[in-house]
């Protein structure tokens, strides 16, 4: 039963299954469903959330579905849409910052995992285990071919990363230990930060040319579309790895494919492609010499928790009559008549005037 003057937080409805169990277990709804303040909804599932079902919603945590400017709600009473990871691709922001609405997303909780996938994929291709483990199971005939798949030692190699924000620094900083060189490219780069940890900053051409390990990390933009094409896959070493943890289309897929059968790089690593999931006719899935993951390396029950937890403190603390903390995507927002009118609204409603 709606109760009146409650602060209502909407979840989209790709946060429950079908049968009304939590789509992530590990994502701890307590907190919010503890406070006698507020009220939790399941929105119902459509693809572009519509205004209709926001009307009367005062923070908004979102999975996949897409927000864009039709479904900002006429009531005004929308104030925080709380993303459930770091894309927000899926949002229109223009119309958000319009609205005075604040996108709130979680860097924090995906910084660590995916870095860690990165290493993952590295160690998985240079120590060759996809088919080490196929080896394995082929018993004695398995054992036999071992010495024809040697790995390939980190010591001194070059590690290089293109982009080198959340989580490209993350994944220098966790591929150091390994005393690997570090080099990256990055139009952006803070360099007291790269010198500190060690970094050297090079070329885009020259990156591509001196990495054994090259890790893409930058976003997907029209300046990055199919940054990683032809061109540059031909200027990488015949022994040296790709990996992509960014978003499928910073990857010429048809370029990799073709440059991975042809085998003029050793292998690749990829936990995005170009149309997600692929089509199985797919020829990248064919391939032997890389390594797939389908857009999921980074969940693990840590990551899935830290996403709830920040994303739940940030519709919290709006509940408290103060901006949301964590990462604002769009800190214009803030500054609108939009959302002082609404915080002010919602503090006399809630009785949390004086509290800052
Ligand atoms: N695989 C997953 O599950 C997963 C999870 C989270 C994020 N991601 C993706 O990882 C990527 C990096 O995320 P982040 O949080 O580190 O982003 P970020 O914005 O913190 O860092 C991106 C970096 O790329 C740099 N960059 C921009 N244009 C560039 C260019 N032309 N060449 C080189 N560098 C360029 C920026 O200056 C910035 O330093 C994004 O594409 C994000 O969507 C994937």
């Amino acid at each position: 039963m709606r109760v009146a003057g409650k602060f209502r937080v909407g979840l989209s409805a790709d946060f429950r299954n079908a049968d009304g169990s939590p789509t992530f277990r590990d994502f701890d709804l307590a907190p919010l469903t503890q406070d006698p303040r507020v009220e939790t909804v399941f929105l119902e599932s459509e693809s572009v959330l519509s205004a209709r079902q926001l009307e009367d919603i005062d923070a908004l945590i979102l999975l996949a579905h897409r927000f864009d400017r039709g479904s900002v709600p006429k009531s005004g009473r929308l104030g925080v849409i709380a993303r459930f990871g770091v894309g927000y691709d899926t949002v229109d922001v223009q119309a958000c910052t319009d609205a005075g609405i604040a996108l709130v997303i979680t860097p924090e909780a995906v910084r660590r995992p995916v870095a860690v996938s990165i290493i993952t994929l590295m160690l998985a291709l240079t120590g060759k285990l996809a088919i080490k483990e196929k080896l394995t199971r082929a018993g004695a005939a398995g054992f036999a071919q071992r010495g024809a798949h040697m790995g390939v030692g980190l010591v001194g190699r070059t590690f290089g990363s293109l982009g080198v924000g959340n989580i490209g620094v993350e994944a220098l900083r966790l591929v150091k230990p390994f005393d690997m060189k570090l080099i990256a490219h990055d139009p952006f780069a803070d360099a007291n930060l790269m010198a500190e940890i060690g970094v050297e900053m090079v070329g885009i051409d020259e990156l591509f040319s001196r990495a054994d390990v090259l890790s893409v990390s930058c976003p997907l933009s029209d300046a990055t579309r199919h940054i990683v094409n032809d061109e540059r896959l031909a200027l990488m070493k015949p022994t040296s790895y790709l990996i992509n943890t960014s978003r499928g289309p910073v990857v010429d897929q048809k370029a990799l494919t073709k440059v991975l059968q042809e085998r003029r790089i050793a292998g690749a690593g990829l936990d995005v492609l170009e149309q997600e999931p692929p089509d199985l006719d797919d020829p990248i899935l064919a391939l032997d010499n890389v390594i797939l993951t389908p857009h999921a390396l980074c969940w693990t029950d840590q990551c899935f928790a830290h996403m709830g937890t920040a994303d739940i403190q940030a519709v919290l603390d709006y509940c408290d009559g103060r901006a949301p903390s964590g990462t604002i995507v769009n800190r214009a927002a803030l500054d609108s008549e939009a959302w002082r009118t609404r915080l002010s609204a919602l503090r006399t409603r809630l009785g949390t005037q004086g509290l800052e």
